[in-house]
């Protein structure tokens, strides 16, 4: 076709009504959460970026499918059509049904790692991390070099530093090293994505190894496309085969079906090795639910089953990049520099960038995300210190190694309109930067802090 525009591949045949809120409201309601964006009332966020995780809108398909949700406690019919659909996106035999993504982590974790070991992934999500280091294990981060840096463009900057890998297995031994992870897309990192050319480098080393390779799939789709666009040799390829060979490469995934599933709720966890797997299903059992439902219902299956084949849609995935690409660029135009390239499921403000006058002490992407809440009823993400700081034992932090606010863009939800109202606020926000103050934490949570912990001005 001949025009420019790339359009929403759909269109709208249920609303949802957002509410405006005064600025008074606002500083309340902030004060009322301890500067904790988490700790808001979604009534009183306007366009709520906060994640792209469950947060999407299902097609008139996925409900279809969900009112023939069998819900059967054994044997649902909405389960083997699930399995068929996973196993042959996958080429993975033994297929775990779980809430969701955190789920399937904990449930692997439980039966693979062990106190003392050490997980490599290109970078952890937190709730990765967290599930590790709750085994008694190290998370550790090992992407390229290329992809700590936001303004560095790198077509695959998520890509593991295979050196990196060589090393840390020489140094902390094969048997310390229950397993490689691969995130796809790279959601700490920027929402980058992966090639086929590192995933392959990547299983090489575990296969000399003898190392099983996951997958954190939450994004593959996202990611597969990136590779059809950037990687040489993939230009023709579909998004359905070059996620096959993805998945082809690894051993087993974790997955949130709140993400590429394009499900509210759902997840799995999926691996080859047929001795983990009835293990895993005995955890399951005991926290989840039987193994042909894993804490979901029947109809939640048919919603991730339908889901998972309508995100390898090329149309809709076009669509999907293009509309992200967008917001960083209008991001940009305002002078808030953002990590790029932009990944595929949200815009990540490099707050250290752009506020050089709050140390990482002061929390500055916290401080931004805080301000686009205060300005224009826009909830984001803080990524930087607040997640990731370390505390040390002298009771001081080493900081993040960037601090990033995350607009993560839910997936078939907002208009370019919104878009374009999110970039405004972006706007105002950057022509007062000098006069945005840091925060400190009055309250803190031994893990995964940044969901409850409260804020005060500095
Ligand atoms: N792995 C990655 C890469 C993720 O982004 C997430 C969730 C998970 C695992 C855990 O999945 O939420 O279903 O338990 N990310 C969401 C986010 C929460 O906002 O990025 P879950």
């Amino acid at each position: 076709m001949p025009f420019r525009t790339i359009i929403e591949p759909f269109r709208i045949h249920s609303t949802q009504a957002i509410t405006h809120t005064t600025p008074e409201q606002r500083e309340a309601a902030l004060e009322r959460v301890g500067y904790n964006l988490f700790g808001l009332h979604a009534d009183d966020v306007l366009i709520d970026l906060l994640t792209d995780s469950g947060t999407g809108a299902m097609s008139s398909r996925q409900w279809a499918a969900m009112m023939d949700g069998d819900e059967s406690y054994a044997g649902s019919r909405s389960f083997y059509r699930f399995q068929d659909v996973v196993r042959s996106l996958t080429g993975l035999k033994e297929v775990i049904p779980t809430h969701q993504g955190r789920a399937a982590e904990r449930i692997l974790f439980s039966t693979v790692v062990k106190a003392g070991q050490v997980v490599p992934n290109n970078t952890h999500f937190d709730t990765t991390r967290a599930n590790i280091e709750f085994c008694g294990a190290e998370a550790r981060d090992l992407v390229i070099p290329e992809g700590r840096v936001p303004a560095t463009r790198h077509p695959f900057k998520g890509n593991m530093d295979v050196a990196a890998l060589e090393s840390t297995i020489r140094e902390v031994g094969r048997e310390r090293i229950p397993l490689v992870m691969v995130t796809v897309t790279n959601n700490s990192g920027g929402g980058q994505p992966v090639s086929l050319q590192n995933l392959q480098a990547v299983r090489a080393v575990c296969e000399r190894h003898g190392i099983p390779l996951y997958l954190d799939a939450c994004r593959f789709a996202e990611n597969a496309y990136f590779i059809k666009l950037r990687e040489p040799g993939y230009a023709s390829a579909t998004p359905r085969e070059i996620a096959r060979r993805m998945f082809a490469l690894a051993d087993g995934c974790t997955m949130s079906a709140k993400k590429d599933g394009l499900a509210n709720i759902g997840g799995f966890l999926a691996m080859n090795d047929p001795t983990v797997a009835r293990e895993c299903r005995n955890l399951l059992i005991l926290t989840e639910g039987f193994p042909t439902y894993g804490g979901l219902a029947g109809y939640d299956l048919e919603a991730v089953a339908t889901g998972l084949d309508e995100v390898l849609d090329e149309e809709y995935l076009k669509y999907r990049l293009r509309s992200t690409a967008y917001l960083a660029e209008k991001a940009e135009q305002a002078g808030v520099p953002v990590v790029q390239p932009p990944g595929g499921h949200a815009v990540y403000l490099d707050a250290k960038a752009l506020l050089p006058h709050l140390a990482p002490a002061q929390y500055p992407a916290q401080a931004l995300a805080v301000e686009l809440y205060r300005v224009g009823g826009v909830r984001g993400v803080e990524i930087g210190s607040v997640m990731f700081g370390k505390r040390t034992p002298d009771g001081g932090e080493t900081p993040a190694p960037m601090e990033l606010v995350r607009l993560a863009v839910p997936r078939r939800t907002y208009t370019q309109s919104h878009i374009d109202y999110v970039a405004e606020v972006i706007a105002d926000v950057a022509r007062r930067k000098e006069r945005l103050r840091g925060y400190r934490i009055v309250e803190q949570a031994p893990w995964l802090r940044h969901f409850t912990a409260r804020f005060e001005p500095t």
